[in-house]
């Protein structure tokens, strides 16, 4: 029999298959199988996209807008995005400086693979989303993590960034609010980051803005540029409405940066998926330019929502959970779990095991922190009902009840 594994490319020996996709499988198969499992797993926001964005859509279909668009992206498009980066960010692009992909991540995708050469690295603080390292490798390029643990609230210091940016340094992944941790850098901390890289012209940032607008507490969003303009012809904005819109099905994300750079993407992107849906992109252009108070309300559930999580998982011995500032993620340390026994005479020795038995035994799926590079932890989505997210803790909190010392 044929050995599948020797037909991929060598690229691909150092690319992991999405643990969170597995593992959403394996909740839904135990869904299938009747077992009252809840979903904590995937990033997705739970309410539905907005009806005059479904509209038009329908609008768009109707009037036959249907065919191939330009590969950046409509100007129509690309002009409502302009006007979204000047109007919510005080940023100021042209649409010749704007490309549109499949979802932020193809944004990214295309980034590195208009970019990396071998050999060259990107340094991705970790906690990461857990895309970054892997979408580096294809593009073969080296993926350099530099940890930032909860005590340091998962950020990257200036120290830390000085002390691993080296001559092959490309590009430096910056994400806030963070997903897996909510961790937000304030405008303070992003100018001593910038500070950092003005010394070393020859490395790009890349920014993560997808989660903009689930901030709270008061806190505002900052990217790198509203604090460092100076670093605007090295730096790549990446965005989309997956999350804010809740539009992850219909796969619209954008970046805008330098031209030659955004030239470069639209290549890799001309020769692999030629461009976005023309359907999406029209009901994007509802969104972008549509109402935008709905936002604020949303920021306030997830917010509650995090109340609610936080201090419940805080009440659990075993457990430590930061309060994070923005998104639908918690973070919290589970290393008092570690090495304990479960009454079905499970140990516990990392984070998968942990979370594989909350799925098996308890019917609550969250991811590991092994996947997003920083252990051990359990990335907790609260995209759920209120109700929902009470009943997860509280299996969680019987869950880590139950267990004994392995000794
Ligand atoms: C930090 C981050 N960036 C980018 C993306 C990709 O979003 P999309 O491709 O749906 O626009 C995600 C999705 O989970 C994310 O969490």
């Amino acid at each position: 029999m044929m050995d599948v594994s020797k037909m991929s490319a060598d690229r691909l020996q150092s690319v992991q298959p999405s643990m969170i996709l597995g593992l959403l499988q394996k909740a839904r198969s135990l869904q299938s199988q009747g077992y009252p499992v809840i979903d904590l797993g995937i990033g997705e926001p739970d309410f539905n996209t907005p009806d005059h964005i479904k509209e038009a859509a329908i609008a768009a279909i109707v009037a036959d807008q249907t065919r191939y668009t330009v590969v950046p992206g409509t100007p129509a498009l690309r002009t409502a995005i302009v006007e979204k980066l000047s109007r919510e960010n005080m940023l100021s692009y042209t649409a010749e400086e704007v490309s549109v992909s499949n979802g932020a991540k193809q944004v990214i995708y295309n980034a590195f693979m208009a970019t990396l050469s071998k050999g060259d690295e990107v340094i991705i603080p970790a906690p990461y989303w857990s895309s970054y390292p892997d979408m580096v490798a294809i593009a073969d390029g080296t993926p350099v993590t530099v940890d930032c643990p909860q005590s340091e609230n998962f950020l990257l210091s200036p120290e830390k960034l000085e002390q691993t940016i080296t001559p092959y340094t490309r590009w430096l992944m910056l994400n806030s609010p963070s997903n897996p941790t909510g961790g937000v850098y304030s405008a303070d901390q992003l100018a001593g980051l910038a500070d950092v890289l003005r010394c070393h012209p020859h490395v790009r940032i890349l920014s993560d803005d997808i989660y903009e607008h689930l901030m709270f507490d008061g806190h505002k969003f900052a990217s790198i540029l509203n604090v460092a303009p100076d670093l605007r012809d090295r730096t790549l904005l990446v965005n989309g409405v997956s999350k804010v819109f809740a539009m992850t099905g219909w796969r619209i994300g954008y970046g805008a940066g330098p031209v030659d750079l955004i030239k470069a993407m639209n290549v890799v992107q001309g020769q692999s998926c030629t461009h976005a849906c023309s359907i999406s992109q029209a009901a994007s252009i509802a969104a972008l330019n549509g109402p935008s108070d709905f936002m604020a309300d949303r920021a306030n559930s997830f917010s509650r929502r995090r109340d609610i999580v936080v201090s419940a998982l805080n009440a659990i011995v075993g457990i430590s959970c930061l309060n994070p500032e923005g998104a639908f993620y918690v973070y919290p340390n589970c290393a008092g779990l570690i090495d304990r026994k479960t009454p079905e005479g499970r140990i516990l020795t990392d984070d998968q095991t942990v979370c594989n038995w909350l799925l098996d035994v308890h019917h609550v799926s969250v991811v590991p922190g092994v996947a997003f590079g920083l252990s051990p932890h359990i990335r907790i989505s609260t995209a759920a009902s209120e109700d929902t997210l009470r009943e997860a803790c509280r299996r969680i909190s019987t869950a880590c009840l139950s267990l004994e010392s392995s000794t």
